[in-house]
């Protein structure tokens, strides 16, 4: 089994920190990077950490998680509501994928209430602010143990 875990992140969340605060905080992306591999170090598991403005590029290492990974922490950000393109790649990996939002989405606008992903995930993690991400970490290490 893969010691490899995939930490995606979607569209605008490179400004994260700088973007809406009262929302999402002030946390950068590089501080929700390095608690994730704190996080994921604790139960002896590796990261790849990406973020992208780009469908196609999260596509692609969804596609390269089938090949190296055991595991998936997806925050798709805005594609979260849109692609379908998203689920038919995730509907491709065979392990355990957790959703994350920053914020409580079920709050918020109503369009933000549907996610695509959802119906491909073993859970959704929404409105925990940044601290999700390492609370994902923590439930996918937890499944990946449990084969
Ligand atoms: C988000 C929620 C989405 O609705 C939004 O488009 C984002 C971030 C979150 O982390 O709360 O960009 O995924």
């Amino acid at each position: 089994m893969s010691k490899l875990i995939y930490v995606l992140n979607g569209p605008n969340l490179n400004l994260l920190g700088k973007r809406q605060p009262h929302i999402y905080g002030h946390e950068t992306m590089a501080d929700v990077e390095a608690a994730c591999r704190a996080e994921a170090a604790q139960h002896g598991l590796d990261v790849r950490f990406h973020q992208s403005n780009r469908e196609y590029e999260i596509i692609d290492w969804i596609h390269e998680a089938r090949e190296t990974a055991s595991g998936i922490v997806i925050n798709p950000a805005a594609f979260t509501h849109t692609s379908v393109a998203i689920l038919d790649a995730l509907n491709t990996f065979d392990h355990p994928i957790i959703e994350v939002h920053i914020s409580n989405v079920h709050k918020r606008e109503a369009f933000r209430h549907h996610s695509y992903v959802s119906t491909v995930a073993s859970g959704v993690i929404a409105g925990f602010g940044t601290q999700g991400y390492t609370l994902a970490i923590q439930r996918l290490a937890r499944l990946i143990a449990a084969g």
